[in-house]
């Protein structure tokens, strides 16, 4: 038989971008600022998960300079091996001090904790139970274990506590019971307090990704068990420093076993490199800034707040947005597109979420909030949007 190996690589992703589904990527050119320049274009960022602008910190991007001259460019090896410095022990140190936990485990980058973790906490003869709007991260990590699973409604607890009674029942092993804490294509908000009661109630094991929710939520941006006063209830939260942290890295905050039983099994952080010194700095240097500096949660609320306020009295939907996440529904796919290409042609750089990441009529523009945008940097915003959403009829 004569096969030709690749052609499905030309043929798969025309076939993406005949349907629009294909990713055209833009360019920063500068860093991720609240003001930056995206393909030559000075544009207002409303789409990054920078929330609190911390990647141009003066702290934050010192101490990773002098983590290179003290420590060099790389690490040399996989934790496990040589590549343990004590930056690693160190930003692990902090970070439980900020989260109040035993221990922590820093992970290269979440992506890594749900796929390397996940399959190491439960096995044949056990249940997932998971929220049906879970990031993608969750289904792979999910998707590599030989545990039964059940999905219930978004937030829906009467239909996690069914799951609940149903696994029970049926004397699982174990139950882990996994959700996003903020989700991250909505921006709503976990139903915290309940989820871990009710995991308690049932002897499942509880398990929040708190990556849109870390440095955002609770206290000085202490994330989700501090925002619902479940400290230390909690078994596993779950979160990143690529988001509000401004740098990039996984992180696992709980027991002193979850983090020995944690690093001896994930493959995903035992097999991998472990994070260049001048990230550990970041990272260490990230939570001093959290710590010391509130202003920046402060900022970041305030202009959610507006911002939020303003969009929804112009009349856009922006369905059930608790967070900075704030999605500007626009119905149909290229509503939002022509939307999204009208605010860039007016200097906002905001980006479409499209079918099949949400449903085919619930097309958004989905902003971000930056804690350095100033008043006017939203008011310009604001007024892109009325005039845009007027012109195309979604207003
Ligand atoms: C809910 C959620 N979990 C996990 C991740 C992965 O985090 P990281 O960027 O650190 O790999 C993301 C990032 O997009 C996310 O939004």
């Amino acid at each position: 038989m004569t096969r030709n190996p690749n052609a499905f690589l030309k043929e798969e992703y025309q076939d993406l971008v005949e349907k629009g589904f294909n990713w055209q990527l833009r360019t920063l050119e500068g860093p991720s600022a609240p003001v930056c320049k995206v393909d030559g274009k000075e544009v207002i960022m409303l789409c990054s998960n920078n929330y609190l602008n911390l990647s141009n910190h003066p702290k934050i991007k010192e101490a990773s300079k002098r983590a290179i001259d003290s420590h060099g460019a790389g690490s040399g090896s996989v934790r496990a091996i040589a590549g343990n410095m004590d930056l690693h022990f160190e930003a692990e140190r902090r970070l439980a001090k900020f989260k109040g936990t035993e221990a922590t485990l820093i992970y290269q980058t979440g992506f890594a904790v749900n796929q390397g973790l996940i399959p190491q906490l439960v096995g044949k003869g056990d249940i997932i139970i998971s929220d049906e709007l879970n990031h993608g991260s969750i289904i792979d990590g999910v998707r590599l274990t030989k545990a039964d699973r059940a999905v219930y409604a978004h937030s829906d607890m009467s239909e996690l506590e069914k799951a609940l009674q149903d696994a029970d029942a049926k004397n699982y092993r174990r139950i882990l019971v996994i959700t996003d804490g903020v989700f991250s294509m909505d921006g709503d908000i976990a139903k915290g307090g309940d989820f871990v009661k009710l995991c308690q109630e049932y002897g499942a094991m509880s398990y929040i990704d708190d990556a849109h929710g870390e440095g955002v939520i609770g206290p000085d941006g202490r994330g989700m068990a501090a925002h619902f006063g479940v400290e230390g209830k909690l078994d596993v939260e779950m979160g990143t420093f690529s988001k509000a942290f401004g740098v990039v890295g996984g992180l696992v905050a709980g027991s002193q076993d979850l983090v020995n039983y944690a690093y001896n099994k994930s493959r995903s952080w035992l097999l991998s490199g472990s994070a260049p010194p001048a990230t550990a700095a970041a990272q260490i240097a990230a939570i001093d800034v959290l710590e010391t500096e509130p202003e920046h949660v402060q900022n970041l609320w305030k202009n959610t707040d507006y911002f939020k306020k303003e969009i929804q009295s112009m009349g856009f939907d922006t369905g059930n947005s608790e967070t900075p996440i704030t999605p500007v529904i626009c119905g149909e796919s290229h509503t939002a597109k022509e939307l999204s290409n009208f605010l860039y042609d007016q200097g906002i750089f905001a980006l479409p979420i499209v079918f099949p990441m949400v449903a085919r009529d619930k097309a958004r523009i989905r902003t971000m909030m930056n804690a350095g945008l100033t008043r006017e940097h939203l008011d310009k915003a604001l007024a892109a949007f009325e005039k845009g959403g007027k012109d195309l009829k979604i207003l």
